[in-house]
């Protein structure tokens, strides 16, 4: 589609709303992971410095902010519930990733389900059992009650248990709700589609481990990583509904990635030097 062009891509960045663009630069190590904020570069400067730099440009929720996109992520799923009339996602958020040469996203776990569907350059993607060995229940918890970010504890080893997708354009992998992953970039411009969404079933789990995570502070309640439904799913979800009337989640809290670079036309300014990748 002449969208994910060069052309489209700067046609799309210059009429997208600047704040609903993320911004992040990382080296090779999962402590390197920077979130920036968009200076003085202009659709055509950020083409060039995906291109010539490491970074990963995060077009979120574009299927509301964009109707071109939005009316392609209405045909995704349109055909994708022609193929699967169960298929029934709710809230669905696409976000369009246009991303660098060797850029990554390191091992970490997203609460919805995903579907990525991989458009320009070639990436490898690691997805990950979920299960115990891979990430324990109390860090599952921690990312599910944004207690904590996306990120999760990591071992080298880990990779020898992945599934790894080598990802060229027109191809899409999905992963159950919850599973590990990591991604690595070919040396070529990557542009995906990172497509969330939840099902009742999802929606369910999600609050079950809400409930869990709750459940082990006050009772020090050892749960699992609810890998299918039981029976005490009923009162988890109607728990966690309680708790979140009770305390709002306060996407406020000060992030542990905060903003701490500028992607100006000279590249990415950071706001100091401890922060240099
Ligand atoms: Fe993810």
């Amino acid at each position: 589609m002449p969208l994910f062009t060069d052309e489209g891509l700067e046609a799309l960045l210059d009429r997208y709303p600047r704040e609903d663009i993320g911004v992040y630069a990382m080296g090779d190590t999962p402590d390197t992971w920077r979130r920036g904020r968009l200076g003085n570069a202009n659709p055509s400067d950020l083409i060039s410095m995906v291109k010539e730099g490491r970074v990963w440009l995060n077009l979120r929720a574009a299927n509301t902010k964009d109707n071109e996109v939005g009316d392609l992520a209405g045909s995704i799923l349109s055909e994708m519930r022609a193929a699967m009339p169960s298929f029934r996602p709710i809230k669905p958020d696409l976000g369009l990733i246009i991303s660098s040469p060797n850029a990554r996203v390191f091992y970490h776990l997203d609460v919805a389900r995903v579907m990525l569907f991989h458009v320009r350059g070639n990436k490898r993607i690691y997805v990950y059992p979920r299960t115990e060995e891979f990430v324990r229940a109390k860090d599952l918890e921690g990312v599910v009650t944004h207690e904590t970010e996306e990120e999760i504890p990591y071992k080298p080893d880990f990779d020898a248990g992945a599934q790894i997708i080598d990802l060229q354009p027109g191809q899409m992998v999905s992963w159950a709700q919850n599973a590990p992953h990591k991604v690595e970039n070919a040396d070529d411009m990557n542009v995906s589609l990172s497509f969330e969404y939840m099902t009742p079933v999802a929606i369910a789990r999600a609050n079950a481990v809400y409930a869990n995570a709750w459940l082990r502070k006050a009772f020090k309640y050892n749960a699992n990583l609810e890998p299918k439904p039981t029976v005490l799913w009923p009162a988890k979800v109607a728990l966690a509904r309680v708790l979140k009337k009770l305390a709002p989640i306060d996407k406020d809290t000060p992030s542990v990635f905060p903003h701490c670079f500028t992607l100006n036309k000279s590249g990415p300014v950071f706001d100091s030097e401890k922060f240099a990748i």
